[in-house]
């Protein structure tokens, strides 16, 4: 059996997502029409024997009750939402609830990082796995020289596609072969990481013997509980036969700002055309608004005969649009109204706005 496990953070951590992280939890704002966490889900859904999907987290347990409730039900697999007394790093997250984590007793344990976009090829992922016969296998993608230190940067053999050597967002260059925070481990990694836990509490306790030491790290302080899984788990175990690598060749973005949803919200809409094709408008224009590329609508938006949508726009519920509006790359959130002739281009609008006819908004 597999289980899933989703670090959805906290609202500490979302805070390069404001504004709109302010509304809603990051994990839940629409990307194609659906909420981020729900690509994820849907891409856990096609693992065979997928016991549970657990979402780990720091967020008031009411913010996500309704989603995973209504979510269970939809797709009849049980998600639980899992939350934090503190953070306590992806690693110590993921052991605090190990009991859980171990019900069903799954050979393999998927780990994903909620703030990324991805096609998420966890069947695939998992069969390289089983033959690499190691602890761990981590999804990787190939990103520009520049853009590298922003992530894990890593070195993998390229016969066996072990992981030689893995810093995370060093200062100078290692490797354009990057960490995508997408993982499938045994549960072996609980031991790896209670080892590490271990380890920094004997070195706080050995800290505590010197009263100068004990200031320093009081002020730096890493708490010794607070494990992350890059650098305390993945670092150390390099090169030792125990992690190997899957390389994605199909999309894979990391979404920590507003101007990134965008981006990974056309992503989505274009997967959808082989996923779910029937969550995007269709383009005949006989019987509603005009339709370019990839289009979601909520079923309860009103949209005018004469508007013009398209391509990679996303409506959210109960949103209003138009005579003459024109939308081109676009997420409309719920309740907006965009009045007669309004353009609206390369723009986020947020919940409960109006957009007056003939304005234009544009960004970029
Ligand atoms: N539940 C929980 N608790 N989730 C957490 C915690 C925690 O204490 N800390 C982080 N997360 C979640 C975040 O919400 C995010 O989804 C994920 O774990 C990783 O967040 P960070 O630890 O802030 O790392 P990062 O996003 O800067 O970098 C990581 O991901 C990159 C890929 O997007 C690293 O693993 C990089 O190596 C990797 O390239």
């Amino acid at each position: 059996r597999v289980v899933a496990v989703i670090m959805v953070g906290g609202p500490t951590k979302g805070t390069r997502f404001r504004p709109l992280s302010l509304n809603v939890p990051k994990p839940l704002f629409p990307l194609a029409g659906q909420p981020m966490v729900h690509h994820h889900i849907s891409a856990c859904r096609r693992i065979p024997n997928l016991a549970q999907i657990y979402l780990i987290g720091f967020y008031e347990e009411r913010e996500f009750a309704l989603y995973v409730s209504s979510i269970s039900n939809e797709l009849r697999i049980p998600v639980r939402y899992l939350r934090e007394d503190k953070p306590r790093g992806s690693a110590g997250g993921l052991y605090s609830f190990r009991d859980y984590i171990m019900e069903d007793s799954p050979a393999h344990i998927v780990l994903l990082n909620c703030d990324v976009c991805s096609s998420f090829p966890l069947p695939d992922m998992l069969e390289a796995h089983k033959k690499y016969g190691g602890m761990g296998t981590l999804l990787v993608n190939k990103v520009s020289a520049e853009s590298a230190n922003q992530f894990g940067e890593l070195v993998a053999d390229p016969e066996t596609n072990e992981l030689l050597h893995y810093t995370e967002k060093p200062e100078t260059f290692v490797s354009d072969l990057i960490n995508c925070g997408v993982y499938i481990f045994t549960p072996k990694i609980l031991i790896a990481i209670e080892d590490v836990l271990k380890q920094k509490k004997d070195r706080a306790n050995l800290r505590r013997v010197s009263s100068f030491e004990a200031l320093q790290s009081a002020t730096k302080a890493i708490p010794a509980d607070y494990v992350r899984l890059d650098q305390d788990i993945l670092s150390p175990l390099a090169g030792k036969k125990e992690l190997y690598t899957y390389q994605t060749l199909d999309f894979w973005e990391q979404i920590k700002t507003p101007g990134m949803s965008l981006r990974c919200s056309g992503l989505y809409l274009s997967q959808f055309r082989h996923t779910s094709p029937h969550l995007l408008a269709s383009g005949d224009g006989k019987k509603g608004a005009t339709i370019v590329g990839d289009v979601y609508i909520h079923p309860s938006a009103k949209v005018h005969l004469t508007a013009k949508i398209g391509p990679n726009v996303s409506i959210s519920a109960n949103a209003r649009i138009g005579a003459g509006a024109r939308l081109i790359s676009c997420i409309i959130l719920d309740d907006v109204e965009i009045m007669e002739n309004a353009v609206v281009i390369h723009s986020i609008v947020g919940w409960k706005s109006t957009v007056g006819k003939w304005s234009r908004v544009q960004t970029g």
